[in-house]
């Protein structure tokens, strides 16, 4: 089962992928970012895994990045695309080459505090609960159809950087968890009600 990662940024999430499900249920064969020098990109290329940037500036539009990191993924035969960190929103001309085909990792019980700044939302709205969801995209931010979802209860806890970091390792169970999942065909629409995601092992 060959999956693609998008990462803008450190690449911890990517790096659980690639020790935990890379080899077993999936391989990583792409991975992708908008920031050249990222270091999830060395990650990948410690493995020989195959890499490439799309910075925005070298495009006409977001529309015109998507589709070439589309037509990428594409040409590497990837069957799932996994947002690992991308800090991006992806457009029609990319979901539309992959139909269900592409998830995220959210640093939040989604609905509640979608974008970019869920953790500090979460706190100043001065929640107890905190947590992660992995979920499909769609064309909205961080509203797709979630796949797996784990509170973390931080009662005592007002730095969003210690907030994030009790989530991180949350963070890379989901979100290995959904992958192989995925691979495995465990992860099922339901017929019945569009929104709703069976995941039977
Ligand atoms: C994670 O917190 C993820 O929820 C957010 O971006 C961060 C990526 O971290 N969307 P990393 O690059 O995987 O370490």
């Amino acid at each position: 089962f060959r999956v693609g990662v998008l990462a803008s940024g450190t690449g911890s999430n990517l790096q659980a992928i690639l020790d935990r499900v890379h080899g077993r249920e999936a391989e990583v064969v792409a991975v992708g970012s908008d920031k050249p020098g990222a270091p999830a990109l060395g990650r990948a290329e410690a493995l020989g895994i195959a890499t490439a940037t799309f910075p925005g500036a070298e495009y006409e539009n977001r529309e015109a990045r998507d589709t070439a990191m589309a037509l990428w993924l594409l040409e590497q035969r990837v069957e799932l695309v996994v947002l690992a960190g991308y800090m991006q929103l992806v457009g029609p001309g990319f979901l539309g080459r992959f139909p269900r085909r592409v998830i995220n990792v959210h640093p939040a019980l989604l609905p509640a505090f979608p974008g970019l700044r869920a953790v500090e939302q979460a706190l100043e709205y001065g929640v107890k609960v905190f947590g992660v969801t992995v979920h499909f995209v769609d064309e909205g931010v961080d509203s797709g159809p979630v796949i797996l979802q784990r509170a973390l209860e931080l009662p005592d806890v007002t730095d969003p950087d210690e907030v994030r970091d009790r989530l991180r390792p949350v963070e890379h169970d989901l979100l290995t968890s959904a992958v192989a999942l995925i691979a495995r065909g465990a992860v099922r629409p339901d017929p019945d009600h569009p929104r709703r995601i069976t995941v039977k092992d």
